[in-house]
């Protein structure tokens, strides 16, 4: 593409010193478009015709002087080289006031005027293209739906769009000046403070979420913060809002909803266990009502589990598994012919060959009720011993479930410190020595020192059943 020639206004009211510069000029290749003798002149032509560079001679004949009509010549974005005579301070600082590119003293040289001319054409060129760039940043940024500032290191706006403005609800020039953390609540004016605090020297751009008191409402924002040092300047933020009103409010209806089912599936879950816990504790009543001997034995030994349980730190799940196996964990006997289970003397062979099927019988009977916790399996194994004597299946240690060796202990206990057919109650110091002799033998040690403790620093007794 080629360069337009340059288009040169000489104002000068000598005409035999304007007419050598214009020779001059159009040497070096320029286009010279006019010679003006006055300011007044000199705007006239401007106005009529594109012009890329005036030389204005300080000293001019007629109302107004280089100065006074480069000062409006300059509103028309076009570059001014003054020439003077003289280069006193006055004119100096006259000069210094406009925003000339140039300054040229006479008598100056060729030399001089050419690169006077090209040093100001070319300044002048790169300034339009910085505006040129500002002005399509601006427009961008302008047009944009989200709200952007700049902010000081004291939280005041720098910049703000037209979009900022309406969000925070003042116009523009109000805006400049003012300080962020005048419109938002107290407690997140803290908050920010502390973020910005913390990224003081950091690169990195950072999100914070916060409400804005905007004309009187709360609006929700979320703001985008990056941090950016100016070459001789005080620390700034850009900061873009985006507006997420709609965002929380739709969360928070969300959220409602969610705490809403949740309390109702809540209160759904705890009557559906208070339901299995009452017909759970019908079935042990079941057994009892058969078994008088045995009243109470099944809900005795499940709250001994229970607070075995607890005290040994197991899950939730557990406990409720040790309570529920506990009230049912005798179930079986319900098949065990009851002359038998009242026989008022030691049992024989065959009859305590009888009786220990009770566990078997109990897991049939209670397998195919879903449980959320293993009760037939726990039921199955109450009477198994850790060195493998016990029944059915003779398992040992790591092989019977934790929960079944705390019913195994709690049973032991609750029997012999009751009354049974064959016999008085033996009181709780035989049923505590009894299972304390066979710790690490039948029973689970950690569970018999558990059920020791509780019963010896009066943490639990059975009358409290
Ligand atoms: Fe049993």
């Amino acid at each position: 593409m080629k360069l337009k020639t340059p288009k040169i206004l000489i104002v000068e009211d000598e005409r035999i010193i304007a007419e050598a510069t214009k020779h001059i000029i159009e040497r070096f290749g320029y286009q010279v478009i006019g010679i003006a003798k006055s300011g007044e002149r000199a705007i006239e032509i401007i106005q009529q015709q594109h012009v890329d560079l005036v030389l204005m001679d300080i000293i001019l004949h007629g109302k107004m002087n280089g100065i006074e009509a480069g000062t409006i010549i300059q509103k028309f974005d076009i570059p001014i080289i003054f020439i003077t005579a003289n280069a006193n301070d006055k004119n100096l600082h006259a000069v210094k006031f406009t925003d000339a590119y140039n300054l040229l003293v006479k008598p100056y040289n060729k030399v001089d005027l050419k690169a006077a001319i090209e040093i100001t054409l070319y300044k002048h060129s790169m300034q339009l293209q910085v505006k040129n760039s500002e002005k399509k940043y601006r427009t961008l940024i302008e047009s944009l739906k989200e709200g952007i500032g700049i902010i000081d290191h004291n939280y005041c706006f720098f910049y703000a769009n037209h979009e900022l403005s309406k969000i925070i609800g003042l116009p523009e020039e109000k805006l400049i000046g003012s300080n962020l953390l005048k419109f938002l609540p107290e407690r997140y004016q803290l908050k920010l403070r502390g973020i910005f605090e913390n990224k003081h020297n950091s690169d990195e751009a950072f999100e914070i979420s916060i409400p804005i008191i905007s004309s009187g409402q709360n609006k929700f924002f979320k703001l985008k913060i990056t941090h950016f040092l100016e070459k001789l300047e005080t620390n700034k933020w850009f900061v873009i809002f985006n507006d997420i009103t709609d965002l929380k409010i739709t969360q928070t209806v969300l959220e409602e909803k969610v705490f809403e089912r949740t309390n109702e599936l809540n209160k759904l879950n705890s009557q559906l266990s208070k339901i299995l816990e009452e017909t759970v504790q019908g079935l042990s009543r079941t057994v009892e009502i058969r078994d008088p001997y045995t009243a109470g034995h099944q809900r005795k030994v499940s709250s001994l589990s229970t607070e075995i349980a607890k005290a040994l730190n197991l899950t939730n799940f557990q406990i409720e598994s040790v309570k529920f196996a506990g009230l049912v964990h005798d179930i079986g006997n319900m098949k065990i012919p009851i002359e038998i289970l009242h026989r008022p003397r030691k049992l024989n062979k065959a009859e305590l060959a009888l009786i220990k099927i009770h566990p078997k019988i109990g897991y049939d009977l209670l397998k195919n009720i879903h449980f959320p916790w293993p009760v037939a399996d726990i039921v199955l194994q109450h009477h198994e011993k850790i060195n493998g004597s016990g029944y059915p299946n003779a398992l040992e240690f790591d092989d019977i479930l934790k929960e079944a060796r705390i019913i195994s202990v709690a049973d032991t206990i609750e029997a012999i410190s009751s009354h049974r057919p064959y016999r008085g109650s033996l009181g709780i110091d035989k049923a505590l020595d009894f299972v304390n002799a066979k710790k690490g033998i039948l029973y689970d040690p950690e569970i018999v020192d558990c059920a020791l403790l509780l019963f010896k620093s009066n943490k639990y007794t059975f009358s409290d059943v």
